[in-house]
């Protein structure tokens, strides 16, 4: 390549990838795949080899990505505001890393890894092993233990300096926020614990697929942009910046890496052992190889049998086993020397994009949908993929008739991620984002911080107003058995336009119904009837507020008890409620500030819908009858419920643990104080599933 053609392309690839570092690490929605991200990379290496003179000490090539957030005011930030419901960005405090955080270098051929291993054997000589690992898809953590207690955690930042997320990371149940002694450990003078007084270690923060796909589908159903996968979901929970609300997004933890001064280990993987011996989390899907030949198997082993597993991997790491040996290796500016990581292909597909539907939701959001030509795609055939948003679209640049590559992002949405310039044909059409509701015409709006499109016509566009409808009736809300096509009809023949409309149909109504009798409308109206013992969080839910999913509802439901109270409440209040977020917070407050909303309420009460929680009943058993209980940390249900539970079994709640306490009911993340005093005292420790067997 010519010089002058070399240094455009170079500024060219560093403007891209600059951009794609930025989309994947701050805002957590990624651009380009991982493939296509580490080819250009790949590319942008050679030509700075070729043209010394070109490369900058800002090269992408040179750099981490950055996960640090950016100044207030700078896209991500701004949009955070109403198409998220959650703020899931702020100024977390920055700290220095004690040792630079770094990256791995990467590679998708075998024949590399054995490059990796030469090079070694060219410094270290011959007699060395290689601990191999998973390399798990989600977010770097560094955790720093003193004394056997957790006291710091930072994201890995830009290397340098990391964001401290602490609060957030112990909200991460299976990070100890105190080590524990292994069993046979005898102190001595110079070993008085079994951990070093002061170590690093990093990780991963992941979130499982069961929980990845719970987050997105509550995300679709509330009509916010689903997360592209597991690892950007995991980088967006740990950064929210109500640290309550991370303890329930499923996050986890895995440890591979410790640092510190004089560690008494002489192998990596010693290390890890020992990690694991104090509590920590470290994975046992590793293994120690002596030669290429088993790295090899080891990778083939997991390529395959990564699919059965309940998180997400996109490689294996290679690390040299022998401390001595890594350190003697060192480190290039951005990876260590000791390490290589093999990654696997995502599973795609190529398939041609047939058109694009603009779809309508209940709370008015355009979303893009492609039609395919019917493709196999791990097991299933794929048909139809979101496109999220305009800005997504443009930026794939996609055009209809276009081969795209479609991923799948866990179970449920598959995913365009790129487009085959390569197989573009003369006829394909750049498509447009209609500025009109494709339903009802009305003028759309796209406020300027919003990724999304709204139709602002709540109350007159059909659309909206039957997926309000359907969302109403839904199983998770009021579960009465009817089909989108009766709702339809029902809204044709303007027998239902508000919820409450439904509570007022009669048999004589419903056999105006095409193809209905007698037995079909009594079932319908039976199945109403029974909607009305559903239990307040769920009718909380089915008013369909915009993002109070099933989760928000619960919890709000739960926490004033009755909808007067919701109804009454100020914005301050609404704020104050564990994992309400301001957004969500003002979406209630608004929904109660309406009139329309209001009346509808009122009729629905009306026709004796439950609109306050079921208190337990005084007694239940007197199982617990003599026994004092303590509870500590999060459980299924509330903590008032929890103690209203006790009591109606006939147990006594107390506050502080002493010699009478009967037991300890500890949940998820329970104090650690508390658990200390009961194991001193010897008052028996139970968890939620204990309890629930005692009572039943
Ligand atoms: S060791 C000096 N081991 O992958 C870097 N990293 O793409 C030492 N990762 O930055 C890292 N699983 O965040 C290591 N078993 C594993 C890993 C792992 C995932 C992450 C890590 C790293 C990134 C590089």
């Amino acid at each position: 390549m010519e010089k002058a053609q070399a240094y455009i392309r170079i500024q060219e690839l560093k403007e891209i990838l600059t951009e794609a570092n930025r989309r994947y690490y701050v805002e957590n929605s990624p651009t380009l795949s991982d493939y296509e991200f580490d080819m250009l990379l790949k590319e942008l290496e050679a030509l700075e080899k070729e043209h010394p003179e070109y490369a900058t000490p800002d090269s992408p090539t040179q750099n981490v990505g950055s996960d640090l957030f950016q100044a207030a005011g700078t896209e991500p930030a701004a949009k955070a505001k109403r198409g998220k419901a959650e703020k899931p960005k702020k100024e977390f405090e920055q700290q220095p890393h004690r040792y630079p955080m770094l990256s791995l270098g990467n590679t998708y051929d075998i024949t590399e890894v054995q490059e990796f291993a030469d090079r070694a054997v060219k410094t270290i000589g011959n007699n060395f092993s290689f601990s191999c690992e998973l390399k798990f898809d989600g977010t770097a953590i560094c955790l720093t233990y003193e004394n056997g207690k957790l006291a710091k955690a930072l994201t890995r930042g830009d290397g340098k300096v990391g964001d401290d997320v602490t609060e957030n990371v112990k909200r991460i149940s299976n990070i100890p926020q105190e080590l524990k002694t292994p069993a046979g450990f005898i102190p001595t003078l110079t070993e008085p614990e079994p951990w070093p007084e002061q170590f690093e270690i990093r990780g991963e923060i992941y979130m499982p697929w069961a929980a990845f796909d719970r987050l997105n589908e509550e995300r679709i159903s509330e009509e916010e942009q689903p997360f592209a996968n597991p690892r950007n979901a995991a980088s967006g929970s740990l950064k929210l910046i109500d640290s309550k609300m991370v303890a329930n997004r499923g996050l986890e933890c895995t440890l591979y890496h410790i640092l510190g001064e004089d560690l008494p280990f002489h192998t990596h993987d010693q290390a890890l052992k020992a990690a694991q011996s104090w509590g920590l989390p470290v994975s046992d899907k590793r293994k120690v190889c002596k030669s290429i030949d088993e790295i090899e198997t080891f990778i083939k082993y997991w390529d395959t049998e990564r699919k059965t597993l309940p998180f997400a991997t996109d490689g294996i790491v290679i690390k040299i086993n022998e401390l001595p040996y890594q350190e003697e290796l060192g480190y290039t500016a951005k990876f260590p020397r000791w390490a290589v990581a093999y990654k696997f292909k995502a599973e795609q597909a190529l398939t041609k994009l047939l058109s694009i539907d603009y779809q309508v939701g209940r709370t008015g959001a355009v979303t893009p949908v492609a039609n395919l030509e019917p493709v196999q795609l791990s097991g299933t055939v794929v048909k139809r993929a979101s496109l999220h948003n305009a800005d997504q679209m443009e930026i794939l640049d996609i055009h209809v008739g276009d081969y795209v590559y479609v991923e799948k992002g866990g179970e449920i949405i598959p995913k365009i991620t790129g487009v085959e310039l390569s197989r573009r044909e003369a006829d394909v059409v750049l498509p447009h984002f209609p500025e009109n509701c494709p339903d009802c015409g009305t003028r759309l709006v796209r406020d300027e911080e919003e990724a999304k499109a709204f139709c602002p016509n709540q109350t007159g566009c059909p659309t909206q107003i039957k997926g309000r409808l359907v969302h109403f009736l839904s199983r998770k809300a009021m579960n009465v058995i009817a089909g989108d096509a009766t709702i339809e009809q029902l809204y044709n023949k303007a027998l239902v336009w508000n919820i409450a409309d439904f509570y007022e149909l009669t048999q004589e109504h419903l056999l105006t119904l095409d193809g209905w009798k007698e037995k079909s409308a009594e079932r319908f109206l039976s199945s109403l009837e029974d909607s009305k013992k559903v239990s307040f969080d769920r009718v909380l839910y089915a008013l369909g507020i915009r993002y109070v999913g099933e989760t928000k509802a619960k919890v709000v439901a739960t926490h004033f008890g009755n909808i007067d109270a919701i109804a009454k409440a100020s914005l301050q209040d609404l704020m104050n409620v564990d994992e309400v977020g301001d957004v969500v917070a003002e979406s209630i407050y608004e929904y109660f500030q309406n009139a329309d909303n209001l009346e509808t309420i009122s009729r629905l009460k009306a026709a004796g819908l439950k609109f306050e929680m079921d208190s337990l009943p005084e007694k239940l058993s007197e199982t617990l009858a003599g026994k004092t209980i303590v509870i500590s940390g999060n459980f299924s249900i509330s903590r008032d419920a929890m103690k209203a539970l006790i009591t109606a079994h006939g147990g006594k709640n107390s506050g502080s643990i002493s010699g009478k306490t009967s037991y300890l009911l500890a949940g998820e993340k329970p104090g650690p104080e508390k658990i200390k005093k009961a194991e001193t005292l010897g008052v028996q420790i139970i968890d939620e599933e204990t309890l629930n067997r005692m009572i039943q």
